[in-house]
Formats: C-alpha cells, structure tokens, sequence
C-alpha cells in the first residue's frame, strides 16, 4: 500500500508551473472532498481562495477550473481555437462512439455541428418556423394546466412533456399526445438515464473506468438505456425513409437523409448511425433545460406576485388576450425579456458548462495549461458574480433595464456559454422561452397551494433544476 501511495504521490503531483489548488489525496485526488450536491458552489467558493484559475484531480485526471468573465471569454472566445474539443467521459462514449455533437471533436463536430445550425436555423425562420408549433404546444400544455382546477399540481411532467414535444416536432416532423404509450415510454427512459448521467456513478465511471466496468450499479444499464432510445428513433428513421420526398424537407430527419445523399461517396460524418447519435443529441442537450428553466419559472412567479403582475400587465397593453403572442411582440415586452433573463440567470441551470479539453499549450491567468488538460468553465462564477450584477443573489429583473425601462445586455449573461461550442440551440431555447412564459403569463396566474412557501432551493444532478414541486394555477 505504501508502495502504491508513494508512486501515486509521485505521478500525480501538482506540476510546479501548474495553477495552485487544494491538496489532493492520493488515487482519488480531491473526487470526494467536493460535496457533488453542490459542486459549483464548491468551486466558487474556491476561486476566492486560490483565484479564478485553479486546480483539482479528479481520479487521474488534473482539471482546470475557469472563474469570472474575463477569464471565460479569455479562454472560450480569444483563444476559443485551442480550447474547442471535450475531454473523453467513457461513459457517455460507449454510447456516442464519437459521433453526433455534443461529445465528437475534430472533423465530425464540425460537420454535424454546420449541419444542426443550418437545419436549426431553417426551422427557426419563415413558413418553416417553429413558432407556431410552439404555440400550439402550449395548447395542449394549457389545457392539462386547466384540467388541474385550481388545484395544486406538479408541473414537471406535464413541461418535460411539452418541451420534448417540440424536439419531436423538430426531428420527426410530428408531436404525440401526452398519453400515448410510447411516448410515456421514452420519457421514462430519458429520466432513467438522465439521472445516471448526473449521478455519482457517472463522475465515478469517467474517473476509474476500468474498475467500474466491473462493479455492479445503475451505470452498468446505462448504454442499455439509451440504446432503447436510438430504437425509437430507428423505428421514426425507418419511417421516413419510406415516404421520404427529397423536394419536401419536412423536419430533422428529412435534411440529414438529403445531406446523407448530396455528400454521396466522398468521406464525410454523414450516414444513418451519425443521424442517430445527432438527433438523440437534440433530445438531450434540448429537452431537460429548457423544461428545467420553465419550472424555475413557475416558481419565481409565485414567490414575486408583485414581479407577476407587471409582466401581465406589461401582457395585456401590448398583447391584449384576443390573440397570440408571436416573437415580434419581444422588442415590446423589455420589463418581460428582462424578467425572462433574470430567471435564467439566477436558474443557472448548466452552473459548470460543459468540460472542455486543451489541445496546445495556452496560457491563462498568467499560467500555462498544458495540452490534454480538462478545463471546467464555471458559468456560476459569472451568472451569480457580486462584480458583475448589482444584486447577483436577489431575484431583480433591473438587471436587465435602464433608467428608462429599456431592455439592455448585458455581456455577463452566458447561461448558454461561449465561443465555438457555446450552446447550439440557444436560438431554439429562447424562441421556446420566450412564447412559452408569455403565453403563461397572459393565460394563469402562478401561486404556492395555501400554507406552501416557495423553496428555492436546488437539486443538482444533469441541470441545477428546483426540488419537485406543487403549484396552483388560476386562469385569468
Ligand atoms: C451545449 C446551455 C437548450 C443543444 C450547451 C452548453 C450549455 C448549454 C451551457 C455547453 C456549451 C459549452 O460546451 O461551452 C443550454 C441552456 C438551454 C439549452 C441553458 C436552455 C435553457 C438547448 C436546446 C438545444 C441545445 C433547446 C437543441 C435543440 C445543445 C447542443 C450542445 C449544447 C447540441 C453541444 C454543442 C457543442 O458541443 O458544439 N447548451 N442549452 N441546447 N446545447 Fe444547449
């Protein structure tokens, strides 16, 4: 044992030239002395004792974490280039063999990353726009809202349902019914996976591979999980390819088959498997936030009554309640867009980004971070920094307004990241945003069920979502 320790000690110790950080243990490295029910506070809370770049060793693998927006855009924009690929996580790498874009790097990111922007960007403008499938959505959303009668009710399945629905609208041209038996089946299987994927046995799995290959857990059904999922889009696959028209590209699904056929026999990313992987992808990286900012939503509304009431009234002036709202009516609802952004600062919900890995030697904060290094951005230290915001810990749409009531930017406002792999469906995720809380908002009131404070207070596990909840609903 002390043979292990000290060649441990050996191989693992802080290179001299490297950022300073707490001590680590040997073999795990600091993997426990981080509390991973609240890691980013951990690491906040870090960079005010070691600075805004700093180290950790999770199992064998040194990692670098980013604080403040200086550094952030720094490191994701300025010198985005050497920074733009993700480490390996042996988890989630049995399942994407490489593909798709959330964890691909090199040429394949690249080419599915065009394609999902430009096909994201065809079905986010024009007669192909998703603004009217959103708002149709949110019918179907109302009515189970309504169903509920004034009674208390927990809106997260009836969001994750809705919100997945526009995926399905995007990717299979189509939505389902809330009941309908497969549908019901895979957002189970979503949940089941997505709780391994936040889980411990994820961050455990990715630290010591090997070892955990051979322990018994719920990662062992994790490749399982989702291989379920890439039968149900196999079987939407098979469907399209069926009645596929190449003039009519009506979804996800349509394009890639037609890029599949324009790229021919020339070397490329694009066949059946990469179409697979990419739209399992959309679902993933889709679904759960923009759900999980929703029913933050929900819960600030019913704790600031006061906050609810401007953005109706704001609703009534502008939208009136004989028509729908459309995303034209942003520019005149800044005290709502503002109210909108607060909620997804203080939600934070991706609070440590997604990691990134360096490919050549940079320098940051006055270090050199050596090729092959993982880099954390920490996004809460900027959504919640005391520099950047008047009030960073207090809910307060002002944030986002000038004297005058304007709505302004605010360049600390990066809860979808930054530079080359910032957030590819931030487009989507705002249009979603924005027609869902306003249709909300012109249609029910928010309120805590009699006696009930609202909790704020967080469970973090794939987002940093609210504990699960009952609400109440009024229409208005
Ligand atoms: C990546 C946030 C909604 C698709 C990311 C990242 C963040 C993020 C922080 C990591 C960026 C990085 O690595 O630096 C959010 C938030 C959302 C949201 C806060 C909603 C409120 C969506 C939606 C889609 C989507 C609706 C798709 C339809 C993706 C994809 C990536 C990504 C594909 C990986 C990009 C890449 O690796 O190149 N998102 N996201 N996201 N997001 Fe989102």
């Amino acid at each position: 044992a002390v043979f292990i320790l000290t060649a441990d000690y050996i191989k693992n110790r802080r290179p001299a030239y490297f950022p300073p950080g707490p001590w680590a243990l040997p073999l795990v490295g600091n993997i426990f002395s981080v509390d991973q029910t609240k890691t980013h506070e951990i690491l906040t809370e870090l960079a005010g004792k070691y600075g805004n770049v700093y180290s950790l060793r999770m199992g064998q693998n040194w990692m670098v974490v980013l604080n403040s927006f200086e550094v952030l855009k720094d490191a994701l924009v300025t010198q985005g280039d050497s920074l733009v690929d993700r480490p390996e996580f042996p988890l989630q790498d049995e399942v994407t063999c490489g593909l798709g874009v959330v964890f691909s790097n090199g040429s394949i990111w690249k080419e599915q990353r065009r394609f999902a922007l430009s096909t994201l960007r065809y079905f986010g403008l024009g007669k192909r726009s998703l603004e009217p499938v959103i708002l149709d959505e949110f019918t179907h959303c109302a009515n189970e809202f309504r169903g509920n009668k004034d009674k208390p009710f927990n809106p997260h399945l009836i969001m994750n349902n809705a919100v997945s629905n526009i995926i399905c609208s995007l990717v299979f041209g189509h939505r389902f019914e809330y009941g309908n038996e497969n549908f019901m089946k895979l957002m189970r299987i979503f949940d089941e996976a997505l709780y391994i994927e936040g889980s411990i046995w994820a961050q455990l799995y990715n630290s010591f591979p090997q070892l955990m290959r051979c322990l018994p857990g719920p990662h062992q059904r994790y490749k399982h999980i989702w291989n379920d999922v890439k039968d149900f889009i196999k079987a939407e696959l098979k469907e399209h390819k069926q009645n596929w028209d190449p003039s009519d590209q009506r979804d996800y699904i349509d394009c890639f088959l037609n890029e599949i056929q324009n790229k021919g026999q020339a070397e490329n990313s694009f066949d059946e498997e990469s179409l697979v992987m990419s739209v399992l992808d959309l679902f993933v990286a889709g679904s759960e936030t923009t759900s999980t900012t929703m029913r933050w939503a929900f819960l600030y509304m019913a704790k600031y009554p006061e906050i609810q009431e401007k953005v109706q009234a704001e609703i009534n002036r502008v939208i009136g309640q004989s028509r729908q709202p459309s995303m034209e009516d942003r520019a005149n609802l800044p005290y709502t867009d503002a109210v909108i952004h607060e909620i997804q600062r203080m939600g934070n919900i991706v609070p440590l980004s997604l990691p990134h890995i360096v490919s050549r030697d940079v320098q940051l904060g006055g270090y050199t971070i050596p090729k092959g290094v993982t880099i954390i951005p920490n996004l809460t230290s900027v959504l919640l920094d005391k520099n950047e915001w008047e009030t960073p810990n207090t809910f307060n749409p002002g944030h986002f307004l000038n004297k005058e009531g304007k709505f302004v930017k605010r360049a600390a406002f990066i809860p979808f990241s930054a530079g080359k792999r910032v957030c590819l469906g931030e487009n989507l995720a705002r249009m979603e945003l924005f027609l869902f809380f306003t249709s909300f908002m012109q249609h029910f009131t928010f309120s805590m069920p009699a006696g009930v404070k609202p909790v704020l207070d967080y469970r973090l596990g794939i987002t940093l979502a609210p504990h699960q909840y009952e609400i109440c609903v009024t229409s208005r």
